[in-house]
């Protein structure tokens, strides 16, 4: 009987140190990667587009993986975060404006809030073109709410 305790404790006094150290590395870190800034550069977030002719006017595109949705009215294209500003829930494209499946969060066709809880309204991205007269999609970039781009000739 006091073999088998003896057992026990040994096993106890031998892992028992590893365990807590082995819990404090991992602990450490996690601490250490969630308080550094990203060192790494982030891979560029572009889409090509097209041509400006594949956008006329009335031109509605759901990027869904990219979460935005690209528009073509009377005063140009413009690209909108389908990101929610609460929380990040993917808001859904109504034909009207985005709604928000969590928490409710409504916004209208430019983006802006009509019902919170979400702070801000929606993002606005930049669409470039480019030297080949290709149109790109930055998502790296915002622009302001509202500013639309002309490329057509
Ligand atoms: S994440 Fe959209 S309302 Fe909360």
């Amino acid at each position: 009987m006091d073999e088998k305790k003896d057992s026990r404790r040994n096993f106890i006094t031998k892992f028992a140190p590893a365990t807590f150290w082995g819990s404090l590395a991992v602990w450490g870190g996690s601490l250490l990667k969630f308080t550094m800034p990203t060192l790494l550069p982030q891979e560029s977030k572009k889409i090509k587009l097209g041509m400006p002719s594949d956008f006329p006017n009335g031109t509605t595109k759901i990027f869904e993986k990219e979460r935005v949705v690209l528009f073509a009215d009377d005063d140009g294209l413009f690209a909108i975060s389908t990101t929610c500003t609460h929380l990040g829930c993917v808001v859904k494209w109504t034909g009207r404006g985005f709604d928000c499946p969590c928490h409710g969060s409504k916004f209208d066709a430019q983006g802006e809030i009509i019902q919170g809880p979400a702070p801000k309204a929606l993002k606005w991205f930049k669409i470039e073109k480019l030297p080949s007269g290709q149109l790109s999609l930055n998502l790296d970039k915002t622009v302001e709410s509202g500013v639309k781009e002309q490329f057509y000739v």
